[in-house]
């Protein structure tokens, strides 16, 4: 459960910023280039839940199922509405927006920015390897289709900003984002 009291609005709210959006839509590496310009902490949710699980996020999907592992995604997320958390970079899984109040969450915790990609460009990076268990499929570009159609909304609702990355270098897409956010925290009430 979320804590009321941590999400109440007269509490000053958190200053992360948080990237979501599709697997493969570059939120790991622009992420990176924002924790390197900006000196912020780096909270990439996937590799968290790898290093405490002791083992892979395809893992866990074939050893514990999925909804195993959205169980440990939500407390995660829970577990980062922390008011007394330095400001930090947050890096989600493609999915963690399946559930509403993990988006609720997600916009409370700072500035939502939502990295898109078209389906061919998601289906090229993907395709080069073989961790995202929800893509062991026969026909990845179908379920990609399905899932990002079922997503797109959830994706709409959360973000502060949307920012279509491809044929842009993640130094670029940083840049962008970093000055919509000082405007955004500049003002915020
Ligand atoms: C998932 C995306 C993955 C990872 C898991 C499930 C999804 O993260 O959390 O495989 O449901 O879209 P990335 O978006 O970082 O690949």
């Amino acid at each position: 459960m979320v804590k009321d009291a941590a999400m109440n609005e007269s509490v000053i709210p958190p200053k992360n910023i948080v990237l979501i959006g599709f697997m493969g839509s570059g939120k790991s590496t622009v992420g990176r280039e924002l924790h390197h310009r900006l000196g912020y902490p780096l909270v990439d949710m996937d590799q968290v839940i790898e290093q405490r699980a002791g083992k892979s996020i395809a893992a866990i999907f074939a050893e514990d199922g999925e909804e195993v592992f959205r169980g440990i995604e939500k407390n995660l997320l829970e577990e980062l509405n922390d008011p007394t958390a330095p400001r930090r970079i947050i890096s989600t899984g493609g999915g963690v927006v399946g559930d509403e109040q993990n988006r609720k969450l997600l916009r409370h915790l700072g500035y939502v920015v939502w990295l898109n990609a078209p389906i061919q460009v998601i289906l090229d990076r993907t395709s080069r390897n073989r961790d995202r268990p929800l893509l062991h499929t026969a026909d990845p570009a179908a379920r990609i289709e399905a899932l990002m159609e079922i997503r797109k909304p959830f994706y709409q609702d959360t973000a502060h900003l949307k920012v279509e990355t491809s044929g842009l270098d993640c130094g670029e897409l940083a840049t962008g984002i970093l000055e919509s956010a000082r405007y955004f925290f500049t003002h915020q009430l």
